[in-house]
C-alpha cells in the first residue's frame, strides 16, 4: 500500500489532498465530512480582514477605500458584522475538538494593518496554521507594482511578529515578475506559498445592464496555469507549494506532485461532485503510485518539474508553433 504521507508547512498530514478554504469548509459539520472523506488537512473558509476590523470600528466608516474585496460586503451582511472575529475564534476552536486532522485558518487581507493581530488569537485557539489569501487588486493608477507588491512582504512581517504559527500565503499569478517575486517571498520566514487563488469574477448581464457573478467552480483545464508556474518555481523556491485551481480529480493531483508540489489543494470539484469525492480523489492517487511502482510521494514528487527536465525551454513555451500540439 503506498504510503502517502506528507510535511506541509511543518505539518504531518496523512495525504497532501486538503480540502481548500470555501463554504465547504465554514463550519464544525462540514470539516467533519472532509475528514471523514480522507482530507489530509483543511483550510477554513477566511474571515475578511474588514470582518476583523469592524470589530473595533464601523464597516461603513472605513469604506472609503479602494482595496476592498468586492464581495466583503455581502459575506459580513451574512456572517454579522460585529462579532465576526469572536466567531471565528469560535470556529477553530470548535473544528480543532472535532477533528483530528491539521486545521489551517485563512484571512483575506489588503494590508497589514491592525487585524495583524488576530493572528496570535487564531494561534491561541488552537489552529495548526494561518493561511493569508491576499490579493491588491492593481486598479489603482497611482501606484505603482513595487508598492502593490510590498503589501504582501509587510503582511508577513507583521502576522509573523504577532504568532508564530506555520504561515501559507495564497497568491494570484498577476506579479509584474513573478518568479522574483515569490522566490523573494520565499526568503521571508513563510512556510508555504499556494498557487494560484482563483478570484471571484462577475459577468455582464446584457439585458439588465448589470453584473452578475460568473461561474463559481473552476474548469479541470484551469490547472494548466497553476501546473506551468508550479513546475517553474518548484525548484526555486525556498518553501513548500501547495497548488490550487483546476485540480478535479487524482490525475490533477498527481500532475502538480509531479510538477514539484508538496500539497494540493481541492475545492471545486467537491461542490461539483461532493465531499465524497476526496475518497475518490486518494484512490485514483494511490492507484497510480501502485501502478508506476512508487511507494512514498518522494519518489516522484518533482520529476517533472522544469529543474528535472532535459527540456527546461518547454516549460516557458508561450506561443502556438505551426504543428504544435497537432494544430496547424
Ligand atoms: C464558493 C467558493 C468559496 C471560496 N471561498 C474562499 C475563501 O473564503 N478563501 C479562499 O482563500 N479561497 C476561497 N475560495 C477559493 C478556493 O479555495 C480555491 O482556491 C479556488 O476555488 C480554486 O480551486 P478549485 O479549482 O479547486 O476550485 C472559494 C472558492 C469557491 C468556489
Amino acid at each position: 500500500m503506498a504510503d502517502l504521507t506528507t510535511k506541509y508547512m511543518g505539518l504531518d498530514l496523512k495525504n497532501p489532498v486538503i480540502a481548500g478554504s470555501s463554504g465547504l469548509t465554514a463550519t464544525v459539520d462540514k470539516v467533519k465530512e472532509c475528514e471523514a472523506a480522507g482530507a489530509g488537512a483543511v483550510v477554513l473558509k477566511s474571515i475578511f480582514e474588514e470582518q476583523i476590523t469592524a470589530a473595533v470600528e464601523s464597516i461603513r466608516e472605513a469604506s472609503g477605500s479602494s482595496y476592498w474585496h468586492p464581495e466583503a460586503e455581502q459575506y459580513i451582511r451574512e456572517y454579522g458584522r460585529h462579532h465576526a472575529a469572536e466567531a471565528y475564534v469560535d470556529l477553530i476552536k470548535g473544528v480543532k475538538d472535532a477533528v483530528d486532522i491539521p486545521v489551517i485558518a485563512s484571512v483575506h487581507c489588503v494590508s497589514a494593518g491592525a487585524w495583524t493581530e488576530f493572528a496570535h488569537k487564531v494561534e491561541l485557539a488552537g489552529a495548526d496554521g494561518l493561511e493569508l489569501n491576499v490579493y491588491v487588486l492593481p486598479s489603482d493608477p497611482k501606484r505603482d507594482g513595487r508598492e502593490n507588491e510590498q503589501v504582501y512582504f509587510d503582511v508577513i512581517e507583521a502576522v509573523k511578529s504577532a504568532s508564530s504559527l506555520p504561515l501559507a500565503l495564497k497568491i494570484g499569478p498577476s506579479f509584474s515578475s513573478l518568479s522574483r517575486t515569490a522566490v523573494q517571498l520565499s526568503a521571508t520566514t513563510l512556510d508555504a506559498l499556494v498557487l494560484f487563488n482563483r478570484f471571484y469574477r462577475f459577468d455582464f448581464d446584457i439585458d439588465g445592464l448589470k453584473l452578475v457573478p460568473a461561474s463559481y467552480t473552476s474548469s479541470p483545464e484551469e490547472i494548466a496555469r497553476p501546473l506551468r508556474w508550479v513546475s517553474i518555481l518548484s525548484g526555486q523556491v525556498e518553501c513548500d507549494i501547495a497548488a490550487t485551481t483546476g485540480v478535479h480529480d487524482g490525475a490533477g493531483v498527481v500532475k502538480q506532485l509531479l510538477a514539484g508540489a508538496t500539497a494540493v489543494q481541492v475545492c471545486s470539484t467537491l461542490y461539483l461532485n461532493g465531499v465524497g469525492h476526496l475518497t475518490d480523489i486518494l484512490s485514483e492517487l494511490t492507484d497510480w503510485m501502485d501502478r508506476h511502482g512508487y511507494s512514498s510521494l518522494d519518489e516522484f514528487r518533482g520529476k517533472m518539474s522544469q529543474d528535472e527536465s532535459e527540456d527546461p525551454a518547454a516549460y516557458e513555451r508561450v506561443q502556438f508553433m505551426k504543428g504544435t500540439g497537432g494544430v496547424s
